[in-house]
């Protein structure tokens, strides 16, 4: 492996019009998405599902990389080609989700710390042999009364950092997730607050365990008004204080950001999206890695049933598409009209 063969993969993955499909799900997360559309969990059912989102037609033309979770990368299509190396053979690069989910934080009610460091050298060697090219850790932190603390948020860049490290050794990309939770009352102000001192701490260790920023992405919540704010921030507002804490908490040598959508409304993600790239250039990409934001409405059209494949398929082109429009500051809340009538 070659010490630019991180640098590309990343770049690749926030090449221009592109950007990644979260799809690494957990078991019991993609139960709670099942239950949405009445659909028992089983191994055939979440294969059959990742199946239709990895061969839609054409979506390598919006869609950089996939994150897969540890089952996924696993299983093959219907001909028994892996699905990590039939989405590297469409060239779109196949990634794994590292972590093992977040746990109570100890003496620390009502906040939580990731999960996986131990074993982690021996997975990411694994994973790569596997055909990943790139990994996941996500942080969550809560916001609420008296949280987060300062000790949940060192914790948490810690635990993150080492996993960058341990990544970059391993000849991956790592994917770098500090996500604050919208849920709640709190203001855009507060939003801000906690985000961007998030953001310094996580650089803070990155920076300290000799992280690569040259060689590693930053998946970021966007700075949002609490979903139960009796005020929310208009777009505009969304797009000024997200680059704000952006611009103050992230050196121009991390090639990319790639905002997760958390519970976003898929045409909100985009639009914000949009938003941002529309008041560029900046000295990263700005692009996207969402999961819910991308699949709901697939999710919604295929209900399980393998005559409504072809609906959903489009259902996802589309969102991607619109997602690449986002891209280049281009997307219109229109095109959400062409995209239901085609
Ligand atoms: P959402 O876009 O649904 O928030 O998921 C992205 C993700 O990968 C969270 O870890």
């Amino acid at each position: 492996m070659s010490h630019h063969e991180l640098r590309d993969t990343a770049e690749a993955l926030v090449a221009p019009g592109k950007g990644i499909l979260a799809a690494d799900e957990s078991t019991g997360t993609i139960e709670k998405r099942f239950r949405s559309i009445d659909l028992e969990s089983t191994e055939e059912s979440r294969k059959a599902y990742r199946d239709l989102l990895f061969t839609t037609d054409g979506v390598e033309e919006f869609i950089s990389g996939v994150i897969l979770y540890d089952e996924t990368i696993r299983q093959s299509s219907g001909d028994g080609t892996r699905f990590a190396e039939l989405l590297a053979g469409r060239g779109i690069v196949p990634g794994i989700k590292v972590d093992k989910g977040a746990k109570q934080l100890a003496l620390a009610p009502g906040e939580k710390i990731t999960e996986g460091l131990d074993g982690l050298r021996e997975r990411l060697a694994e994973y790569r042999e596997l055909g990943a090219r790139f990994t996941k850790w996500r942080a969550v932190i809560t916001i609420g009364e008296r949280i987060p603390s300062e000790y949940c948020i060192w914790t948490n860049a810690h635990a993150l950092a080492r996993y960058a490290a341990l990544s970059q050794e391993a000849g991956l990309v790592p994917i770098v997730e500090p996500e604050v939770l919208m849920d709640g009352e709190h203001t855009i102000e507060t939003a801000y607050r906690v985000t961007s001192r998030v953001q310094n701490a996580v650089f803070t260790e990155l920076h300290d365990q000799r992280v690569e920023l040259e060689d590693m992405l930053l998946k970021p919540n966007m700075v949002l008004s609490g979903y139960d704010a009796a005020e929310q921030a208009s777009v505009d507002e969304v797009a000024e204080q997200t680059l704000r804490c952006l611009y103050r908490n992230v050196p121009a040598a991390v090639p990319g950001i790639v905002f997760l959508s958390g519970g976003q409304s898929d045409e909100l993600a985009t639009e914000h999206l949009s938003a941002m790239n529309a008041r560029g250039p900046h000295p990263w990409q700005l692009s996207f890695s969402y999961g819910r934001a991308l699949q709901a409405p697939a999710l919604k059209a295929w209900r399980g049933d393998t005559g409504n494949r072809e609906t959903a398929q489009r259902a996802f082109y589309h969102r991607a598409k619109l997602n690449g429009a986002a891209r280049y500051g281009e997307y219109t809340r229109e095109m959400e009209d062409v995209a239901a009538a085609a």
